[in-house]
């Protein structure tokens, strides 16, 4: 993985590969947070910025050759707009390192916030190789160094959050066929071993001697079994307890009611709620918060076969509810029902579930906004406040209880799919909602768009698995941290 640290050397001086420089658009052409480098260039630099049409204005890049003017042979312009954020920074710096690939070590000068700095190189430097082997990908820039005053902890706070979002994304872009319910469970034992965590993990007999039906149910259509990870932190100053609870569907094909191919074939994204959930217990357990946290990680494939749940079978819940699935393409929902009764049982504080819920939130809110329900309204401000202060686009959206009628079954407690389509992300949210006992403050983040990037990169943000939510969950878990 890249590297990052912080040197308060002269830009102008730096050796390093490429010298990356943060722009302000001005009325003599852009402006760089740089001081000397203007001078360095013989006082023609924003002339020739102008002249290759780079204004300085936020998303815009440049390269230009040094021609010895500076140390480093080229120079990155990258616009940081008028007066950019800590989201402004995180996105110059990754869009400007992901044009570097190929190239060993980069410096960065963009002013601001030296962790946002570092953030966002250190994302944009994101690279998935593994299955090439024409060599044609190029390798992520290897050594990044922030030019500004050392800040402390700047650097390493960055790389935990690197850490944990390259996992996701690679898990998030790792075929199903090497990343199924028992592979993942492995992968959570093994990287929360090193970072300290307890794990524990049910397997098909325990589930189903457990009465994790939903569980069962939805992963009984597949030769790849269910599993229920249980990832634990606690911090002896700690006053909150966290629970987090992620679906992780390895592959979602509907089941029987199997989804048209359009629809099918980047379902193995559908696990990223658990891949959040466990990139932010790992980055809790590195930062070592001064909180508790468990997390739930709700594995199963979803298959279509001769052993699969059929629509009109009725699931026993952990709950203890009877729930009848009138479409097995409502899976996730099945799943974390399970997922949210058994965390209840930790008496947590708040329980905030993530999942790639439902078609319906990416006709609501697009590719980049997650949903944010919940059963109460300062947690879901909460959690919409900390994803926005993170850069991770999340909007707050309501649970209307006359939806709960829709989910009516003749026969059993709930069904797991209103009739109507629309509405069907708040409907989903209902019958979320449902299984959480009285009394728990409860969040549900739906972010079925914002997992997996379907179009071009930006910023920060990679094609494929993004990693989003993870980041989120690890700033509430800091927002309920002791002093
Ligand atoms: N995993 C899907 C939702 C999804 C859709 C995630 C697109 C990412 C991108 C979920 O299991 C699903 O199939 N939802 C259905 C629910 C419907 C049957 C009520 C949907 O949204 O169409
Ligand atoms: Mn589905
Ligand atoms: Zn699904």
């Amino acid at each position: 993985m890249t590297t990052v640290r912080l040197n308060s050397a002269d830009p102008v001086s730096f050796d390093t590969d490429a010298l990356i420089v943060g722009f302000h658009p001005g009325a003599e052409g852009p402006r760089p947070v740089a001081e000397g480098l203007d001078a360095a260039f013989g006082g023609k630099l924003a002339a020739s910025l102008t002249a290759v049409g780079f204004t300085g204005k936020a998303g815009e890049l440049a390269k230009i050759p040094a021609f010895g003017a500076i140390t480093a042979p080229l120079l990155v312009a990258i616009g940081l707009g008028e007066d950019p954020g800590a989201e402004a920074l995180r996105r110059a710096a990754g869009a400007a390192v992901r044009s570097l690939a190929g190239t060993t070590r980069a410096a960065l000068a963009l002013g601001g916030e030296p962790e946002a700095v570092a953030l966002g190189g250190l994302l944009g430097a994101y690279s998935f190789a593994r299955y090439r082997t024409d060599g044609e990908q190029k390798n992520p820039v290897a050594e990044l160094t922030v030019l500004a005053a050392e800040t402390a902890g700047a650097a390493e706070r960055a790389g935990v959050l690197a850490e944990s979002v390259t996992l996701v994304r690679d898990l998030v872009n790792t075929p199903p066929s090497d990343l199924f319910p028992a592979r993942f469970a492995e992968i959570a034992e093994e990287e929360g071993g090193k970072a300290g965590l307890n794990v524990e993990v049910l397997d098909e007999v325990q589930l189903k001697n457990g009465g994790f039906g939903g569980l069962v149910a939805v992963g009984q259509g597949s030769v790849n079994p269910p599993r229920l990870v249980r990832l634990s932190y606690s911090h002896a100053d700690a006053t909150k307890t966290l629970a987090y609870v992620g679906k992780g569907i390895t592959f979602d094909t509907g089941g029987l009611n199997l989804k048209p191919s359009a629809s099918m074939d980047w379902m193995k994204s559908d696990m990223g709620g658990a891949g959040a959930v466990l990139g932010a217990l790992l980055g809790i357990a590195k930062l070592g918060l001064k909180v508790n946290a468990v997390g739930y990680l709700c594995l199963a494939e979803n298959m279509p076969s001769g052993t699969a749940q059929r629509p009109s079978d009725i699931i026993h819940s952990y709950s203890g509810k009877t729930v009848e699935v009138l479409d097995t393409d409502a899976e996730g929902r099945l799943v974390l029902m399970d997922g949210i009764a058994r965390a209840a049982e930790d008496e947590p504080d708040v329980i905030v579930d993530v999942a790639t819920l439902t078609g319906a939130q990416i006709v609501a809110l697009g590719w980049r906004t997650a949903g944010v329900m919940a059963n109460d309204d300062d947690l879901r401000e909460l959690v919409v406040d900390v994803a926005g202060s993170v850069g991770e686009g999340a909007w707050g959206m309501p649970l209307p209880e006359e939806l709960r009628k829709g989910l009516d079954s003749p026969i059993a407690d709930i069904a797991n799919l209103q009739p109507e389509r629309w509405g069907s992300m708040l409907a989903a949210g209902i019958f979320l909602k449902e299984f959480v006992p009285d009394g728990v403050k409860w969040a549900h983040v739906d972010m079925a768009g914002p997992a997996f990037n379907k179009g071009e990169p930006h910023g920060y943000t990679p094609k494929g698995g993004t990693g989003a939510i993870t980041r989120t969950l690890i700033g509430l878990a800091e927002r309920h941290a002791s002093a």
